[in-house]
């Protein structure tokens, strides 16, 4: 299996912390929050890694990642943050028909989801996602479950009856590509990876595991410095 990392977008919501830096290079308490994402793709055994950012940035994650861990990157730039389904279409080629995860550079994962990640080549799943409960469930892309089956996901729904977030790792087979040429860019603008796992939804092929242990979606200023607390008691 291959990994992706995006870590491109405009990490608006942490303004000004992001004016002039990439956000995924902001401290995590003592490491760069890339480093996280990184991580949780070796821990699963996956050291293919393609990592997506802006022109601006890229060069900065070769210098540094290079310095930090031993595995195969390939780097690949993302000129416009036109959405995560947009930055997934980048890595076909890198990809070359093999299955792979996609995580989002600003997601944080403190527990272990590497046998998730690796019994997914041997499922019969077209895709799967992780969920977790949260508390404030209009912030994020949202999934409703019925027994074994996701029966239904949006993003960011403005008054959900689920607290079932949809967090920032995905797997795919190859054939996710023609899915995500069939989008339209939604009201944002953006190709939205919630449209992508939809498609899957309406298949019903779409599995799904809860994440147990502590996730965090670092893009807010609450985000990061809940992360970074978190990471700090796990070290101290
Ligand atoms: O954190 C989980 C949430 O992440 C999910 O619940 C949502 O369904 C999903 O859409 C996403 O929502 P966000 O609003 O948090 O996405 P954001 O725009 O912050 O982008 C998340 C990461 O993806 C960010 O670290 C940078 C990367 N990205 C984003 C865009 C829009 C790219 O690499 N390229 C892009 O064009």
């Amino acid at each position: 299996m291959k990994g992706v990392v995006l870590a491109g977008g405009s990490g608006t919501r942490l303004r000004p912390l992001t004016r002039v830096v990439n956000k995924h290079i902001l401290p995590i308490y003592d490491e760069p929050m890339i480093y996280y994402p990184v991580k949780t793709l070796l821990d699963a055994g996956i050291e293919d890694i393609l990592v997506i950012s802006n022109a601006e940035h890229i060069g900065k994650y070769m210098e540094l990642l290079e310095l930090d861990f031993d595995a195969n990157f390939s780097y690949k730039v993302q000129s416009e943050p036109k959405g995560i389904a947009h930055g997934v279409s980048l890595a076909e080629e890198f990809v070359d028909g093999e299955d792979f995860a996609v995580i989002l550079g600003d997601n944080i994962l403190l527990g272990d989801l590497s046998e998730e990640v690796k019994q997914f080549e041997e499922t019969e799943e077209g895709a799967k996602i992780f969920l977790k409960q949260v508390d404030e469930p209009a912030a994020y892309g949202i999934a409703w479950v019925d027994g074994e089956e996701v029966t239904k996901i949006e993003e960011k729904p403005d008054h959900p009856d689920s607290d079932h977030a949809v967090i920032g790792l995905y797997l795919y087979h190859a054939d996710v590509f023609e899915k995500i040429e069939d989008l339209t860019p939604s009201d944002r603008g953006e190709y939205e990876i919630t449209d992508v796992n939809k498609r899957y939804v309406d298949e019903g092929t779409l599995g799904f595991e809860e994440v147990q242990g502590r996730w965090f979606d670092s893009g807010t200023p609450e985000g990061l410095f809940q992360a970074s607390k978190a990471a700090r008691d796990r070290k101290t």
